[in-house]
Formats: C-alpha cells, sequence, structure tokens
C-alpha cells in the first residue's frame, strides 16, 4: 500500500543544470583504450560524454552552476534556502560535506545541508529525504543536487569502465504544493553485492597508499555483465511494483525517468512497463552515465514539454547495490 496522502506535498518547483564545455567522444575513446564507436553505441547507447577537466574545479563548482541556475529561475535569493542535500560518490573530499562548499558558494546564509552517498541511486534518495522536510513542514525551500566528476574516479586504461561515465551536475528546488508533488517512493538496499560496483581505496579501510595508488583503487572497479544482469530486472520490478501500489497503468504515466547507466536497461524497465519510447526521457547519448546528476538531468531538458499535473515515473539502480522508483505529479508548466 502507498503512504496515506499528506497535505503539504513536495514539488518540484525548478530545475537547473551544469555541463562543462569539454566533450569526449567514442572515437576519442578509440585513441585512448581498444574499444570502437559501433561496440559503444550498440552496447549502451553513448556517442559522447562531459569532462570537467583538470583545473582545480570539482563536484562543488558543478552543483553549486546548478543551484544557482534552479534559483535564479524561481527568482528565489540563496536565503530562502532551507536545507541543501548534495548527492555524490564524488565529493571534493571526504569533509567537509560537498553541502557545506555549496552553501558557502551560493551565500545561503540560512541552510544547513549534508551530502548522501547512494551512488547512481543519490538523486532519487535525495528526493524522498528532501520531501521529507517539506512535508512535516520543516522547511518551505529544499534544494537536492545530484553532482558527480565521475572522470575523477574513472581509469582511462579500463575499457569496460571508462567509456561509461561524463562528468555534470543538475539541481532540483523543492517547495511545498496543495495538489502536485511526491506522491509515493519505493527504495530497496543490497549491499551483499557492494563489491561488484566500487571504489574500494582512500576509504578507512584501504587508506591511500603509495600500493592502493599501484593497483588503482582508487578507481571505479565494475563487473559489468553482473551489474547489468541485476540492474536490468531490480528498475523494471520497482517500477512495476510502484506502479501496481498506485494503480497506474500505462496510459496514466506521462513520462518515465530512468536513470541513464546503459539504454538496453532502459529500454526493457520501458518494456516491462508497456510504455512507448515517446514517453521515456533518454539522453545518455550525449552525457553517458553522469551517476547523480543523469536523472534531474533528464528533468531540465524535459522541463519545456512538462506540464502541471504531468504524472512521472523516476527510477534508478546503482552501487551498494541502492534502487528504487518514485511516483510524482509535475507542478508547473513548461515554457
Ligand atoms: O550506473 C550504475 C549501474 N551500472 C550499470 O547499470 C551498468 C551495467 N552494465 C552494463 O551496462 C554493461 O554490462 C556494460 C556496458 C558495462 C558492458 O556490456 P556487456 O554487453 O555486458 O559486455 P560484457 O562485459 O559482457 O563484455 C562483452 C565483450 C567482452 O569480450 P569477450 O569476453 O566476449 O571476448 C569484453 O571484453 O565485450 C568486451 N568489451 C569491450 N569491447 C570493446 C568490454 N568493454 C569493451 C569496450 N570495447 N569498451
Amino acid at each position: 500500500m502507498p503512504p496515506s496522502p499528506v497535505s503539504r506535498h513536495a514539488a518540484v518547483t525548478s530545475v537547473g543544470h551544469y555541463l562543462p564545455e569539454e566533450r569526449l567522444t567514442n572515437s576519442d575513446l578509440e585513441e585512448m583504450v581498444e574499444t570502437n564507436d559501433e561496440w559503444i553505441r550498440t552496447r549502451t547507447g553513448i556517442r559522447e560524454r562531459r569532462i570537467l577537466g583538470d583545473d582545480g574545479k570539482a563536484t562543488s563548482y558543478m552543483a553549486t552552476e546548478a543551484a544557482r541556475e534552479a534559483l535564479d529561475k524561481r527568482d528565489l535569493d540563496p536565503d530562502a534556502v532551507d536545507v541543501i542535500v548534495v548527492a555524490t560518490v564524488t565529493p571534493d573530499m571526504f569533509f567537509p560535506a560537498t553541502a557545506c562548499l555549496v552553501q558557502d558558494n551560493l551565500g545561503a546564509a540560512n541552510a544547513w545541508g549534508f551530502d548522501l552517498s547512494a551512488a547512481c541511486s543519490g538523486f532519487l534518495y535525495g528526493l524522498t529525504t528532501g520531501a521529507q522536510f517539506i512535508e512535516s513542514g520543516r522547511a518551505e525551500t529544499v534544494l537536492v543536487i545530484g553532482a558527480d566528476k565521475m572522470s575523477a574516479i574513472t581509469d582511462y586504461t579500463d575499457r569496460t569502465t571508462c567509456i561509461l561515465f561524463g562528468d555534470a551536475a543538475a539541481a532540483a528546488v523543492l517547495e511545498a504544493d496543495e495538489e502536485e508533488g511526491l506522491v509515493d517512493t519505493v527504495h530497496h538496499t543490497d549491499g551483499e553485492h557492494g563489491d561488484l560496483l566500487c571504489m574500494k581505496g582512500g576509504g578507512s579501510r584501504h587508506p591511500s597508499t603509495h600500493e592502493t595508488v599501484d593497483q588503482h583503487l582508487h578507481y571505479i572497479h565494475q563487473d559489468g555483465r553482473q551489474v547489468f544482469k541485476y540492474a536490468v530486472t531490480r528498475m523494471a520490478d520497482v517500477c512495476v511494483e510502484v506502479m501496481e501500489r498506485n494503480d497506474l497503468t500505462p496510459d496514466d504515466i506521462d513520462y518515465l525517468v530512468p536513470h541513464q547507466a546503459n539504454k538496453r536497461i532502459i529500454d526493457a524497465t520501458a518494456e516491462r512497463m508497456s510504455l512507448p519510447s515517446e514517453k521515456v526521457m533518454v539522453n545518455i547519448d550525449r552525457y553517458g552515465n553522469t551517476t547523480a546528476a543523469t536523472i534531474p538531468l533528464c528533468l531540465f531538458d524535459w522541463e519545456d514539454q512538462l506540464e502541471r499535473g504531468d504524472q512521472l515515473v523516476l527510477t534508478a539502480f546503482g552501487g551498494g547495490f541502492t534502487w528504487g522508483a518514485s511516483y510524482l505529479t509535475w507542478a508547473y508548466d513548461g515554457q
């Protein structure tokens, strides 16, 4: 059963984004590792990704730019922000939290904030978390930001991972709405398979040493084939679970907003939900897998076409394992 209805809905009232200028294309990657454009396109759907580069800019920079754009579009002063949630697996540093750096960059004098680590499910977990503050009346304005500089933890000698990831940030403003907003959420965690997608080095188990660097433990490690098997079933299962417990038919759903890890996983999920491709947001071809940023980046790209009352199912699967799906109704008309 879905949760009982709340009187204050947590609605997305604005979205902003940041994409670095630099593009890393499939043909660029052909020069770096043994791969080819056709393999990457047919196995993943990716054509190019964005890279932030090495000039000292980090995740907090992209998160700040995305948040600033979201606030400006809604004519909100940074002082109006109560809470900042930054979902990321590539924080600028272990601490202070990236949310603290964003708070300072924005000059959001009245906000407190924290980082949330749920890999590719980060934005979805952040949305559920941020919504609690709005629904309970503890906050009026919450920023939920998905931001990852994946190039900082990608091994560009490993063809099985370096073709997948890109850098980006996107942010959503949450405010109260009497009718529209987050309706239902299902989340799951399964730590048993954490080793299939992880970064082993640099933490308290394997603090950084010359040896951990020599062993490339400071990079993403993924058993792609195994992760694919879990992702493709669990993402579809959780979407069907959300549809069933909210009595949603395929006709009721205006858009599926899936995490962008692999076009084949997205297609399989849409097929299980009986959704035609025009109802599925896909931008993996242009940005690759930007981890916590993929879902809000889709919302940004499709914002013009969205109308108040549209019914959206958001879904993600990622390292942990973490996965879930959220059902929300859109709160404003695109321009
Ligand atoms: O976002 C978080 C969750 N992550 C995911 O959902 C990702 C899930 N996994 C995937 O998307 C896919 O498993 C990958 C895209 C990572 C890999 O695709 P795949 O169809 O599962 O390929 P595979 O790992 O089974 O490898 C097939 C073949 C292998 O060669 P052999 O053993 O058949 O001779 C690989 O060595 O493709 C080879 N291969 C490559 N060939 C060209 C692996 N990477 C590449 C490459 N270029 N970049």
